[in-house]
């Protein structure tokens, strides 16, 4: 027996290539990614590498198209979406940059809605569903919001309590794609610097961000380019000769 503590995630030479009209997009090759528990991780990288399909595939949304993807110790690429489903409602608490509340429930029901889902030995009563939703929206610092719906609360707010939806059934990991990126700057730091606290009380996060300030305050940047997961330098000289490459072009077309 090994005594080597295993990564909370594991993705192993992971790739996802789109089928669309006789046209195949690569959109991952050969991804390795490990998460520990209680590590946070942001992934940055430009528009079209691959951000949100890793993190859909890190969320159960998206089965990939090959490798390997370990979680808790058990095997998850080549579920069914009933398990897939299971697993995510249990494990995964996902955050939008759309925030993605319904507008016609109210803040309290928002947040409750997970925790209704639930089956078997998950199922949890009236009682002490209300009494973890008051628990994870003041954690949140959104408990006095209870009875209002998504309009009428500010896009800042609107994501916190997003937060909490994702929260409140105890995942294994918070995944957040852009959660900032509806947010006007002061909203987008509430809502990183809430990461932050989550993290040091012991969440397990991995966020997608264009945004090198954010980018920053997690333990460990994960960089990405044209589907594949790159260190930071070569990440710089891809971006130059991708720079230099389009001068180039548009030098052409203007002779
Ligand atoms: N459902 C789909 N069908 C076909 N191609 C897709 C699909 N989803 C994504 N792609 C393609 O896969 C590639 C990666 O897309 P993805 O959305 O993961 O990029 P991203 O890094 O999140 O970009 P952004 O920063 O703009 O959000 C892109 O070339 C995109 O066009
Ligand atoms: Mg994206």
């Amino acid at each position: 027996m090994s005594n080597i503590a295993q990564p909370l995630i594991r993705l192993d030479a992971i790739s996802k290539v789109f089928y669309t009209e006789e046209i195949e997009t690569h959109a991952l090759e050969g991804v390795h990614v490990d998460i520990n528990k209680g590590e946070y991780v942001s992934i940055s990288g430009p528009s079209g590498c691959g951000k949100s399909t890793l993190l859909a595939i890190l969320g159960l949304l998206d089965t990939p198209t090959g490798g390997t993807y370990v979680l808790n110790g058990h095997k998850v690429h080549d579920l069914g979406a009933t398990e897939r489903t299971r697993i995510r409602n249990r494990e995964i608490g996902f955050v939008f940059q759309a925030f993605n509340l319904i507008g016609d429930l109210t803040v309290f029901d928002n947040v409750e809605l997970p925790l209704t889902y639930r089956g078997g030995d998950h199922v949890m009563s009236r009682t002490q569903r209300r009494e973890r939703v008051l628990e994870v929206l003041e954690q949140v610092g959104m408990a006095h919001r209870l009875k209002h719906y998504p309009a009428q609360l500010s896009g800042g707010q609107q994501q916190r309590v997003a937060v909490a939806r994702a929260l409140v059934g105890k995942p294994s990991i918070l995944l957040a794609d852009e959660p900032t990126g509806n947010l006007d700057s002061r909203n987008g730091e509430a809502v990183i610097s809430l990461l932050n606290d989550l993290h040091r009380a012991g969440s397990t996060i991995c966020m997608v961000t264009h945004d090198a300030r954010y980018a920053k305050f997690a333990q460990r940047c994960v960089f990405m380019f044209d589907g594949r997961v790159v260190d930071e330098e070569t990440l710089e000289r891809l971006r130059e000769e991708e720079k230099e490459r389009e001068a180039g072009q548009l030098v052409r077309l203007s002779a």
